[in-house]
């Protein structure tokens, strides 16, 4: 098993590109099982564990896959499987992406249910909702969703989903497009993943428009083609990386992605004091000398990004004062808050709210992750506690982040990969 050691108070300065998105690479690739033929080249896939096993995921199913230099070669002609088998599923609940193109595909599947995860229960009765609408028969049994088409395909239909989900947007999408007739996604997610995903659904020769708005409308197709299609980068990273120079009074450009992917982030960063400035496909942070305190809520997109929640956390114990971080979208994302106390952070946590109290002086510790975010959020504690920070399990964070010691060290980060075996 890995570890991170991390020697803290080095500035973290310098230009960095971002990697490929993971959250709109998972439903990119799921969807290549909408064509029978041809072969797919994307590109600016990023080198990630979550990106591993969602490849091993479509071998299983029988694809054809390889993958060098962040570029993925994939075929979907031959499929032997419609089965997403627990083992794989567990690993990473993003598999349940495949229940949508499948049944599109084939018009039978047998999913497992992902579970929950580190942060709460992660139910997926939208994705089910979603798929029955549109004229599957679901059976859930002995832990597998169990779909099949009534009839010999999908037919279009109105779908208006109670709450939004990017998730649910993308698996209704990839059934849809080649359902018969018209359908009609209400309150679908409007992330720039689910955007990218209708990109690539269109190039395939998919028929959808409102692409960027709550509401899209899919003409069902008959035949969907394999294409070369460029991925975008991760804001999420791009994100970790503006914290990073943030809390070690740094400065920092991060450049490949659109910067009003971060709106609110780069927001957030203004009101606690950053210079920042961004150019077509870059992002420029200064950091202040002293941090203002910042209230953030994590919402849906175009919001504060729930999955930068818990690095604004690491980023406020910095601040001049209190600041309030609340999660309306996984109301117990806080595992990272004990592990940051321990690091001598003072957090209070009231339902699901965070209350920080800054500044606090931090020093290094043995601590570890519990999942992808709360892993980001302890490396970003590591590099401005004193003495040495050692974040365990780090294959929470190689889930997420391509190579991030390499990116930190070379914007002046004193940290290391060390293998280590756990205390039984
Ligand atoms: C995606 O997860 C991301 N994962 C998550 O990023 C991200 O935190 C989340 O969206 C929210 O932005 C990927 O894209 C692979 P949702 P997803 O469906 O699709 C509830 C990371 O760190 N809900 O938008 O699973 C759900 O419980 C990961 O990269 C239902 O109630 O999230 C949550 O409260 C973590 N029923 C809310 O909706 C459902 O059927 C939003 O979830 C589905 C979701």
């Amino acid at each position: 098993m890995d570890k991170l050691v991390i020697r803290g108070g080095k500035r973290i300065s310098g230009t960095i590109a971002a990697s490929g998105s993971k959250n709109s690479a998972l439903p990119v690739i799921a969807a290549t099982l909408l064509a029978p033929d041809g072969n797919f080249t994307i590109n600016r896939i990023p080198d990630l564990q979550d990106v591993r096993t969602f490849s091993n995921l479509l071998e299983y199913l029988g694809a054809e896959i390889s993958f060098a230099d962040n570029v993925l070669q994939v075929s979907t002609a031959n499929l032997k499987s419609v089965e997403a088998p627990y083992e794989l599923v567990k690993k990473m609940r993003a598999s349940i992406y495949v229940l949508g193109p499948l049944l599109s595909r084939i018009g039978h599947t047998r999913v497992s249910l992902p579970g929950g995860c580190a942060f709460g229960p992660r139910p997926v009765d939208l994705h089910i909702m979603a798929m029955e609408k549109l004229g599957a028969r679901i059976v859930i049994e002995k832990g597998y969703i169990d779909a099949q088409v009534i009839g010999s395909k999908l037919r279009g239909a109105r779908i208006d989903f109670p709450i939004s989900s990017v998730g649910a947007t993308g698996n209704a999408l990839m059934a849809a497009v080649t359902a018969e007739g018209t359908t009609i996604l209400g309150n679908a997610a409007i992330e720039p993943e689910i955007e990218c995903l209708c990109h690539f659904l269109q190039k395939m020769g998919a028929n959808i428009s409102g692409v960027g708005t709550t509401t899209l409308v899919i003409e069902g197709v008959d035949r969907l083609h394999a294409v070369a299609f460029d991925n975008i980068f991760d804001r999420i990273e791009a994100g970790t990386l503006l914290c990073a120079a943030a809390i070690t009074k740094g400065e920092i450009t991060v450049t490949g992605l659109n910067p009003h992917h971060l709106d609110a982030v780069l927001k957030a960063f203004a009101e606690a004091g950053c210079t920042v400035t961004t150019g077509f496909d870059s992002i420029t942070l200064a950091a202040p000398d002293k941090l203002k305190p910042t209230d953030v809520t994590a919402k849906p997109y175009p919001c504060f990004p729930t999955d930068m929640q818990a690095q604004w956390m690491a980023l406020m114990t910095q601040a001049e004062g209190v600041s309030n971080i609340t999660d309306k979208i996984y109301h117990e994302r806080f595992n990272h808050i004990p592990e940051l106390n321990r690091l001598g952070a003072r957090i209070d946590i009231r339902e699901n709210q965070a209350v920080v109290h800054g500044p606090q002086v931090l020093t290094g510790t043995k601590v570890m992750s519990t999942d992808l975010r709360a892993s980001a959020c302890l490396v970003l504690a590591g590099l401005v506690a004193g003495e040495t920070t050692e974040v365990l399990r780090v294959y929470h964070l190689d889930r997420g982040y391509e190579k991030i010691e390499r990116k930190l060290t070379a914007l002046g980060a004193d940290i290391e990969r060390v293998k280590y075996q756990e205390l039984s």
